[in-house]
């Protein structure tokens, strides 16, 4: 029997760079030390004071049975009290906070819940694949959402084409590493109210941000609430990626509706992990300072080394990711897998993340300083190979 797959699966794309990965593996196979700065999966391990928490939880029999649909309300609270703690946002525990296993797929679920099809979705190009993913599956119509330089890479704010219902946002931003200033966050929520567009801020890399910058959380700004929600994970603050925890916070109804679309879909995440995620947002901090200023000494170490050799790359204003720019003479495509074959690092091109991306590689600050120093070295070398050729030519 030939297995049809249903139409909505036909229209996900293939992950770009699968075939890449493929290549990493492959390497690794032969006993190549490849450098793997390709995907954003944080190298840390978790704090010891999360793990213990979950390993007391875990033997609480009150998580071995199914549990609210919606997650620990005491969680919830945790949410409440770091929302109003780290950004001075007041938030309502029951209606504006829901518990998300993992912040990808409730970026996708939101898309499931909110939008029908042929309504359009704008969408940060570059930008964070999965934003695609729940647009793709729900029929939306995607609309780019140009990150040019010339812009300082912060989405136009006069681009909102007719049938607009949802627009994503990101700072710090997966994959240039620019944030926006908070009277960008004003503009954007005036246009996007005066247009009924809700927004969805992804604030994932709120807690990474380097040279003593602050995120602005989009709830915390004039009106915010009442235009958006936002997103954020446990994965890269308390690195805990592999663990699958996350909230949307914000206006109600679309907290209701993402809700409700949880209760058919999936029951909560385990217990046990829900009560480490408090031991996270409300325990000491000090980890994940400690882990800014880790991701900021390997940017500059990476950075410094890139301009030694002649690669000038400006610098990341959070995330932990650097944004390069490589010379046009080839697609990125072809960049990351000249680095892979002849450095043996591993990048991912910039047209995985959109068309605009073109013209860049993204670099994950995920392997420690001495690594990224000889990655540096090993790219910066062929890229200037690349260059007296071009020019030679
Ligand atoms: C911009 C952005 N948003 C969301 C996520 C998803 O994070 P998680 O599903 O681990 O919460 C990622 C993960 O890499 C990301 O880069």
């Amino acid at each position: 029997m030939v297995v049809r797959p249903a139409n909505r699966i036909q229209r996900l794309p293939d992950q770009l760079f699968a075939h890449l990965v493929q290549a990493v593996e492959d390497k690794r196979q032969q006993g190549i030390d490849v450098i793997n700065l390709g995907q954003g999966n944080p190298d840390q391990p978790t704090p010891a004071h999360i793990v213990e928490s979950l390993k007391a939880a875990a033997e609480n029999p009150r998580y071995h049975r199914y549990i609210s649909f919606r997650g620990l309300v005491a969680l919830k609270e945790a949410v409440a009290r770091w929302y109003w703690e780290r950004y001075a946002v007041t938030l309502d525990p029951q209606s504006e906070i829901a518990i998300l296993i993992g912040s990808k797929i409730g970026i996708e679920e939101l898309s499931l819940a909110l939008i029908n099809p042929g309504e359009g979705v704008l969408v940060p190009d570059p930008g964070y694949p999965d934003y695609l993913s729940g647009i793709y599956l729900a029929g939306g119509t995607l609309h780019s959402w140009p990150l040019l330089e010339e812009n300082h890479f912060l989405p136009p704010l006069d681009h909102w084409p007719d049938n607009t219902r949802l627009a994503f946002v990101n700072f710090p931003n997966n994959p240039t590493g620019r944030m926006a200033p908070a009277a960008y966050f004003d503009q954007l929520i005036d246009r996007a109210l005066s247009r009924h567009v809700l927004l969805a801020h992804d604030l994932a890399y709120g807690d990474i941000t380097f040279d003593g910058r602050q995120a602005v959380s989009l709830l915390a700004r004039p009106g915010g609430k009442e235009a958006g929600v936002e997103f954020t994970t446990l994965s890269k603050s308390y690195n805990m990626a592999g663990w699958r925890i996350g909230f949307a916070a914000g206006h109600p109804d679309v907290i209701r509706y993402l809700e409700l679309l949880q209760d058919h879909l999936h029951c909560s995440q385990w217990g046990a992990i829900q009560e480490a995620a408090i031991a996270a947002l409300t325990g000491p901090q000090e980890s994940v300072q400690a882990l800014c200023r880790t991701y900021q000494s390997r940017r500059d170490a990476f950075l410094a080394e890139a301009r030694r050799a002649g690669w000038d790359i400006p610098p990341s204003e959070g995330s932990i990711f650097i944004w390069c720019p490589v010379p046009r003479t080839r697609p990125s495509l072809e960049w990351a897998h000249l680095f892979l074959s002849e450095a043996e690092v591993m990048v991912a091109p910039g047209s995985a993340f959109g068309m605009h991306g073109e013209g860049y590689v993204r670099v994950a600050l995920t392997e420690p300083a001495d690594r990224l120093v000889e990655a540096a070295r090993r790219l910066a070398r062929i890229i200037q190979r690349e260059a007296a050729a071009s020019h030679a030519g």
